[in-house]
Formats: structure tokens, C-alpha cells, sequence
């Protein structure tokens, strides 16, 4: 079994799984492979079991969201499966209004502007998100040796949404912000960082083996923007987890320019999208950091030869680093044949499968 495979006998278990070792730069038997987003549109039986429910009360129904997240682990043979829920649900309870519109994104009814707004924002503690530590606790029962990727969304990318009001092409509302006023925007992203920890370490404390900050819309920034107004936050968030015993994974998209600085945020691996070969952002992140990625979702729709081509490509390029967790460069697409993406999880291993 993929994600269970221990291969010098020692008994299986999620921390020693391909997955978490290739998170850790340590020797692995294949190369353990996962997706964004694997858990979703693209599988007809996750459209079936979320039919009239909506996404945020989806999150917050354990035994619901341990049925998805165990899904794509069933069809597919990932070797990790990634806790359903999403980015704004710990901002939800931290007491924001707000929904997930369906074909949209998160949508905030009363934006967050000013130093007042900030203050809406409270703390949050294990009793704000118990179905979370109860879907974690389910799923770790449930999975055996196959780990759980606990995740949250960066300050950047939450604050993003709380700005905005919704998804935005430009991040205007947002960079007008940070630079008009700089207070309210260290204030906001201080808070998120708090909210952030908290959630990840509730699902650390719950038995997560790894967990990933999605910082999605990071690369609409020039590097000294992020450096000035985000990596402290992201920072704070990483390297308060630095104890906790489990990979760090920290992810972005258009972030060619970002990576080194993505890296310094405290992060043991670096998401990378499909636009950076993964060798060329292994001398850009620097030495001793595993990378994940970074095939383009887009591909998953060409005629298999390519796919196959472009698998191997990546698997090649992904040598240069001390570890490699295969991924695509973002999310899977709703419209993706899910058939295409078992079959992928199929070449990744046998492509990288190493003698014992
Ligand atoms: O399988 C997994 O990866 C776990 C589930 C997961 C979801 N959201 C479920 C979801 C994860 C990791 C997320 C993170 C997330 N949410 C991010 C970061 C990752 C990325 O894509 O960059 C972001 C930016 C969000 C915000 C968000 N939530 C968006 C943009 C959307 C899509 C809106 C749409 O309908 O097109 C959502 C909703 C959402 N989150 C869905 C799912 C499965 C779709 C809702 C549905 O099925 O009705």
C-alpha cells in the first residue's frame, strides 16, 4: 500500500511513511505524491455526498468531513490525504460573517479596513473549532499509516479575502492597505497570525504529520513587499510550530520570485507552481529544504503521452532537491477526469520506485 510502505521492516506508521521522509530530506522507496485540492469537485462521489449542504456547514460535520478527505485516498493511493475543510473557516470563527459562494470563493459581508474592523477579529481557542479536532482524531483512527496534511491559509491570502470582501483579480484593496496604513495592516495580519497558529496547532495536537500554509496569492507581490508586509506574519506562524514535531510545507502560487523568501519563513518544505522547474527553485530556495511539486494542473487534460512525459520531467527535475513530494503546481480543476489523476499516482510511483 502506498503511504504504508515502511521498507527495512520497522513497523508502519504516518511518521515514517515515504510522505513525511521525503518532507524530511530522508531516503524513501518512491516518491510519495499528493494534490491539492484532491479532495473535491473533480470525484462524483464527493459531489454526491455534498449535495444541499453547504461548504462551511460541510466543515464543520466530522464524520462529513472525515467520508471526504478519506475519498480521493480510497480511488486514488495517494500517499497523504489533506483534511477537507478550508482557509476561512478559522476566520469564520474568529467571529467574521462570511460564506463560500459556490463557483465564486469566500465571500466577507462587513470588509476589514480600518484599526476598528481589526478588532471584530477575536482570538480563537480549541472549543471554536472542536469539529475540526474532532474530524482530525476520526481520521487518524481511520487512516492507519497513511498521514494527514493539517492545513490553514497565510495571513496574506486571509487578509486578502477580509479586505477585498471576495476574490480579487488585482489585490488593489489590499496593497492600498499596506501601504496607506501600515498600522492597520500589522495589526490585521498580527491577529491572523495568532488565529492561524492556533487552528494548526489544534490539529497538530490532534495528530496531524504534517501541515501546509497556503499563502495562494503571495506571488501578487514584488519581493521587498513581501519581505516588509508578509514574512513577518507568515514567519511568526512557522516558526511557532517549529516544536511540534511535523513537516512544515509552504505553499504559493506565481512565486518565482518569492522562494527564497518563502523559505526563510521557516518552512522544511517549499510548494512551488508549475511555472519554476523544480531544480532551478532549489538554488533559489537554498540548501536543506525539500520541495513539492509542480505539475500544471492544465496538463492533467492532454493526451496521456504528455502527461506521462511531463510526470517524468518533473520526477527529473525534482532530484535536485534533498526531498520531493510530487504535486501538482495548484489545485486539481473540477473539471479533471479523477481516472487521469489515479493513473498519475500510478506512474509516480513506479516512475521513482527504488531498489530496497
Ligand atoms: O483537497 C483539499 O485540498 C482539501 C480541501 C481544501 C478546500 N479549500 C476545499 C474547498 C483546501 C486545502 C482549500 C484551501 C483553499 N480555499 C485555498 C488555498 C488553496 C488554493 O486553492 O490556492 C483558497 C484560496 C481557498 C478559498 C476558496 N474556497 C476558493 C477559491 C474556493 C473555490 C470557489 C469555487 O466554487 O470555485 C473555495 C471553496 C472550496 N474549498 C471548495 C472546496 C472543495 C468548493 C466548494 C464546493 O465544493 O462547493
Amino acid at each position: 500500500m502506498p503511504g504504508s510502505a515502511a521498507h527495512d521492516g520497522a513497523p508502519s506508521t504516518p511518521a515514517r511513511s515515504a510522505f513525511v521522509r521525503a518532507c524530511r530530506g530522508e531516503p524513501v522507496p518512491h516518491t510519495p505524491v499528493w494534490f491539492m485540492r484532491q479532495a473535491g469537485r473533480s470525484l462524483p462521489e464527493y459531489r454526491e455526498i455534498r449535495a444541499g449542504i453547504p461548504m462551511l456547514e460541510s466543515c464543520r460535520r466530522p464524520e462529513l468531513v472525515c467520508e471526504i478527505t478519506m475519498q480521493p485516498v480510497r480511488r486514488h493511493g495517494v500517499d497523504a490525504a489533506i483534511l477537507f475543510s478550508d482557509i476561512v473557516v478559522p476566520v469564520a470563527a474568529a467571529g467574521v460573517d462570511l460564506d463560500i459562494v459556490p463557483g465564486t470563493g469566500p465571500v466577507v459581508d462587513e470588509p476589514i479596513r480600518t484599526m476598528a474592523d481589526v478588532q471584530r477579529l477575536r482570538p480563537i481557542t480549541v472549543d471554536d473549532v472542536s469539529y475540526v479536532d474532532e474530524a482530525v482524531r476520526l481520521l487518524v483512527a481511520e487512516l492507519g499509516a497513511t498521514p494527514l496534511i493539517g492545513f490553514a491559509g497565510a495571513p496574506f491570502t486571509l487578509a486578502s479575502y477580509l479586505v477585498e470582501g471576495g476574490p480579487s483579480r488585482t489585490h488593489a484593496k489590499t496593497k492600498a492597505l499596506m501601504h496607506g496604513a501600515p498600522e492597520v495592516w500589522h495589526a490585521l495580519c498580527g491577529r491572523l497570525a495568532e488565529i492561524t497558529l492556533e487552528f494548526l496547532r489544534v490539529q497538530v495536537a490532534a495528530g496531524v504529520s504534517a501541515v501546509q500554509l497556503f499563502d495562494s496569492w503571495a506571488g501578487a507581490l514584488s519581493a521587498a513587499d513581501y519581505r516588509r508586509f508578509v514574512l513577518p506574519h507568515s514567519s511568526a506562524v512557522l516558526q511557532g510550530l517549529a516544536d511540534a514535531g511535523v513537516p512544515r510545507i509552504h505553499f504559493g502560487v506565481g512565486t518565482a520570485e518569492l522562494l527564497g523568501a518563502m523559505a526563510d519563513a521557516g518552512a522544511d518544505v517549499v510548494g512551488v507552481d508549475w511555472r519554476t522547474p523544480l531544480d532551478q527553485a532549489v538554488t533559489r530556495i537554498g540548501p536543506g529544504k525539500a520541495v513539492q511539486g509542480n505539475l500544471d494542473p492544465t496538463l492533467l487534460f492532454a493526451p496521456w503521452p504528455v502527461i506521462e512525459a511531463e510526470v517524468r520531467r518533473v520526477l527529473a527535475e525534482g532530484r535536485a532537491a534533498p526531498g520531493h513530494v510530487f504535486n501538482l503546481g495548484h489545485g486539481v480543476l473540477p473539471e479533471t477526469d479523477p481516472e487521469v489523476l489515479t493513473r498519475v499516482v500510478a506512474l509516480v510511483h513506479e516512475a521513482s520506485a527504488r531498489a530496497s
